[in-house]
């Protein structure tokens, strides 16, 4: 495409550092789509005559038939999709394909293609997202109730209840999809017509190739347009951030389904074995739900590390932009995936959460509170009479509920027996009723909210 300046071949090594096509060939569709949409504007606008443009159109249709149909060859000597592309098309077409590169160059031809791929894989992933909510949503509404352990430092703090804790997923999973729609939407600009980096010379109309290739606006800048690969950074933030979240989920899964904790069972379906000890069912799909996240967050990292010490315009580094998104947004694909799967499919093991959710003092905060609330202690003294109170009991070895009238009020003889009203875990968790707490009530209006928000979501959709 360049002959005219050079007189030598390529070195073998140079073609295999700079060839694109084994990764970039994924955006073909886009690349095929932003063409045709630039020859009608370049038809439109008087600068290429129709019947040239209606060839290459026609020879765009036939070379997305080949790729789609896989009679396509792809050639590193071509080094990307771009000039695969245009090299069969001016096979098809002849010299007259020249022409669909006037006012146009692979920076601003590049920096199209790749925001119109990312712009899908987002929509496609709000969908997942979506559906990984639902999925949520249906196991926290009739757990509104389901009491479990509530922790810090991973010691028992305070009872709640498993749909609540479900819930705080898809309250996190919501402001996922509030990064990846703010990103969607300052993405949405198109560069093509930035040409190299300065604009172009020709009477194009940019308003529109803007509007034919489903973007906004175009791009005010064109240093700005070809030189900034920050809609991929916000992309890989969103993922990243996401798949952490997906992560410490995980994480908990595979605690849940330990014999240890046995909160919940994981189906057949999302368990393996053991080739050696029968006994064992492994939550390796949580586990590599955990794992995986490594690679999104390196993906974030390493264009962070490519994108920082650019001069502008257009350096061939933004190459590098490319396999890290697409590895990162195919593995939080899976990763949401099999989050689903898993929360559909898992066993709730209610009496066992009950239980565990007594042990370690859980109600004391319930003990203080009362001494606030009925005997009218400064909290920070019901703080301490209460674990004066807990050490008493922790020293017997009994639960709070369990331990003596008169050994709570040798520490604090105006205690009644009214206080057994609080000690249990039912009591303790129907009692937090402030706006947002756990209190079954409570959760099952936020299971309501979250499920007609959906409905209504799923809707748009369709
Ligand atoms: N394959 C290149 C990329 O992905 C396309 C842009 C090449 N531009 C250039 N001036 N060499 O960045």
């Amino acid at each position: 495409m360049w002959g005219g300046r050079f007189s030598e071949k390529p070195d073998a090594v140079l073609e295999a550092i700079n060839a694109s096509i084994d990764f970039d060939r994924r955006f073909y569709a886009q690349d095929i789509r932003g063409s045709k949409v630039h020859i009608a504007m370049l038809a439109a606008t008087g600068i290429v005559a129709r019947e040239d443009a209606a060839a290459i159109f026609k020879g765009l249709n036939q070379v997305l038939a080949e790729i789609e149909e896989g009679r396509f060859t792809f050639s590193r000597a071509l080094e990307d999709i771009h000039l695969n592309v245009e090299n069969r098309l001016t096979e098809i077409v002849g010299p007259a394909a020249g022409r669909l590169h006037t006012a146009r160059s692979r920076n601003d031809q590049v920096a199209t293609d790749f925001r119109m791929f990312v712009r899908d894989a987002l929509d496609g992933l709000d969908r997942s997202l979506h559906g990984l909510q639902q999925a949520l949503v249906s196991r926290a509404a009739p757990n509104a109730g389901t009491v479990m352990p509530g922790f810090t430092h991973l010691q028992s703090a305070q009872p709640v209840t498993f749909g609540h804790h479900l819930l705080a997923y898809v309250e996190m999973i919501g402001r996922d999809r509030g990064r990846l729609a703010d990103a969607r939407r300052r993405l949405n600009e198109c560069p093509l017509g930035a040409a190299a980096l300065a604009g172009t010379s020709f009477p194009i109309d940019r308003e529109m190739t803007a509007r034919g290739l489903g973007f906004d606006r175009p791009t005010a800048n064109s240093i700005d347009s070809v030189s900034d690969r920050d809609f991929v950074l916000e992309t890989l933030s969103f993922a990243a951030i996401c798949a952490g979240h997906l992560s410490r989920f995980a994480e908990e899964i595979v605690l849940w389904s330990t014999p240890q904790f046995n909160f919940i069972r994981l189906s057949d379906r999302f368990s393996t074995g053991s080739s050696i000890m029968p006994q064992k069912r492994n939550p390796d799909a949580a586990e590599l739900v955990r794992g995986k996240t490594g690679r999104v967050i390196g993906a974030l990292v390493a264009l962070l590390t490519v994108m920082k010490g650019l001069p502008l315009a257009y350096s061939k580094d933004m190459q590098e932009d490319k396999e890290g998104l697409f590895d990162a947004l195919d593995t939080l694909d899976l990763n949401i995936a099999a989050t689903t799967g898993m929360v559909l499919d898992m066993t709730v093991n209610a009496r066992t959460m009950a239980n565990a959710a007594g042990a370690g003092y859980a109600t004391a905060t319930d003990l203080a509170d009362w001494l606030v609330r009925v005997l009218g202690l400064p909290f920070r003294e019901a703080h301490h009479v209460t674990g004066r109170i807990v050490a008493v009991a922790a020293e017997k070895k009994l639960p709070l509920e369990r331990l003596a009238l008169a050994d709570m009020q040798a520490v604090e003889p105006r205690i009644t027996e009214a206080v057994s009203e609080v000690l249990g875990v039912r009591r303790s968790v129907a009692s937090r009723t402030s706006y947002g707490g756990a209190a079954p009530a409570n959760v099952k209006a936020q299971a309501v909210r979250w499920r007609k928000r959906l409905a209504k979501e799923a809707q748009a959709f369709d």
